[in-house]
């Protein structure tokens, strides 16, 4: 189910602008670089606070345009968001929701909004929302959400462009089921974890999402009140409580952002050290990326990356957690577009994420794709071009091109970056990069 045009159009206008970035490059880097909080954690805590009758305090939340837009979806349903530089507080004073009508054009411009339905169904045993259509990298489909949710005692109605769904059981409370999905989805899951922790009655997951984000979620809600056992596992078991209270939490790092971090180092073949983040979540990034030729100290939240000066190429292909990371695909091309040898880059999660690819050969990348796999013959130095991100990952892989280019790059594009990544070019600034935002 696809959006109308004009609600995409109206939903990008929301941050769209002019600004790029200006990078010139050939610098070698060097220094540490902080994680910042993780964005695809951050938006499911956000929209777990509408479960809680307290207040919740969010504290490492990554100051970034879609935390922002899921600040705004909440205000505008009542909640009450008090926002100082990464800490977010959150407490919800309504017992009813305004109708959500009003929220069309902010639902529209966040997918990651999509994260509300299963809260506002257990809370309130209704929602209306926007079908959150697709998007650039994919169809973006949620049959899964809808199809679980139906288990647990839900009913829809799907009308111009939009979705109404309400509990239909006697006392209008969700209940607990068996589910087996049919794929790994990771909105899914968190979506029926979100639900099924204030349904009657226990709720068992099967085939689930083992996403660390998916961990964080059940991290919060268990110090809220709730009974999640197993996240991070295929089978998670959630026993429905009455209410949930309010609590303090710190979002996990941000593994993208980490992983995003360390490719700019292999691709300038620098040594820098993150911290704040968590190498365990980044194992399989690190086992490509010492098969390709850089080594790692690291401890439980800190990481040194030191790569060789001559890299080669690996294979990689992409599937859900604890696999290659779907997000770090585009970043991950662009090294391999840099290194000596041919290596092979299959997208299994997603249908349509090689629009960095038509870029990346713009900047001189030796890159062909048939049938979601690309083929990278690496080059020895790509070209400073003028270049268009067209999504978050898409623009973070086309500013590490230019960081190792001939020349000066310019990356236009720059609502995307900043949808998904804190201060990043500062970030890359202080460790050495020449680049400025304009
Ligand atoms: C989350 O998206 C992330 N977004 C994505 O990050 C990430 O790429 C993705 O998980 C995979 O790790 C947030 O957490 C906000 P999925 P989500 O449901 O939940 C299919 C970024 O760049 N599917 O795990 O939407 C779907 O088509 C973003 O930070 C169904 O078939 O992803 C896809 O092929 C991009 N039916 C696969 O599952 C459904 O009902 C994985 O999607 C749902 C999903």
């Amino acid at each position: 189910m696809v959006l109308k045009k004009n609600n995409i159009n109206t939903s990008r206008n929301l941050f769209f602008n002019n600004k790029y970035l200006e990078i010139k490059g050939g610098e070698i880097l060097a220094g540490k670089v902080k994680i910042s909080g993780a964005k695809n954690s951050a938006l499911v805590l956000m929209a777990a606070s509408i479960l809680s009758r307290g207040q919740i305090n969010l504290f490492n939340v990554p100051r970034i345009s879609d935390v922002l837009i899921m600040s705004k979806i909440l205000t505008a349903m009542g909640m009450n968001i008090r926002s100082n530089a990464n800490h977010l507080t959150i407490s919800s004073e309504q017992t009813s929701l305004p109708s959500q009508e009003s929220l069309f054009d902010l639902f529209n411009a966040l997918r990651g909004s999509f994260f509300c339905i299963g809260p506002l169904l257990a809370r309130f045993g209704k929602a209306k929302i926007p079908l959150p259509g697709g998007c650039l990298i994919g169809s973006r489909p949620i049959d899964e959400h809808i199809n679980s949710l139906k288990k647990l005692g839900v009913i829809f109605q799907f009308k111009n462009n939009s979705l109404s769904a309400e509990v239909i059981t006697p006392d209008k409370r969700l209940i607990g089921s068996s589910i087996t999905f049919d794929c790994k989805s990771v909105g899914a899951t968190e979506t029926l974890i979100m639900a099924a922790s204030l349904a009657k009655g226990t709720t068992i997951l099967n085939n689930s999402a083992q996403e660390p984000e998916i961990i964080d979620l059940a991290n919060m809600l268990n110090l809220m009140g709730a009974r999640v056992k197993g996240a991070g596992s295929e089978r998670i078991t959630i026993e429905g409580v009455e209410s949930l209270k309010g609590c303090d939490y710190t979002v996990m790092s941000d593994r993208i952002e980490a992983g995003t971090f360390l490719i700019a180092a292999a691709i300038t073949r620098s040594s820098i050290s993150l911290c704040n983040c968590e190498p365990n979540h980044l194992r399989t990034v690190l086992k490509k990326l010492e098969l390709c030729g850089c080594k790692f100290e690291y401890t439980k939240n800190s990481l040194r990356i030191i790569p060789n000066q001559i890299l080669n190429s690996v294979n990689v292909t992409t599937s859900p957690f604890p696999g290659f990371p779907t997000d770090l695909q585009a970043p991950f091309m662009t090294l391999m577009a840099t290194v000596n040898g041919t290596s092979k880059i299959e997208e299994t999660v997603f249908e349509n994420r090689m629009h960095h690819v038509k870029e990346l050969k713009r900047m001189g990348a030796n890159i062909t794709v048939k049938d979601n796999i690309a083929t990278i013959v690496g080059v020895k130095k790509l070209r400073g071009r003028v270049v268009i991100g067209s999504d978050l990952r898409a623009t973070a892989a086309l500013a590490l091109a230019g960081l190792s280019a001939n020349g000066k790059t310019i990356v236009k594009g720059l609502e995307h970056l900043e949808r998904g990544y804190e201060d990043f070019s500062e970030k890359l600034r202080t460790i050495g990069t020449r680049i400025l935002k304009k």
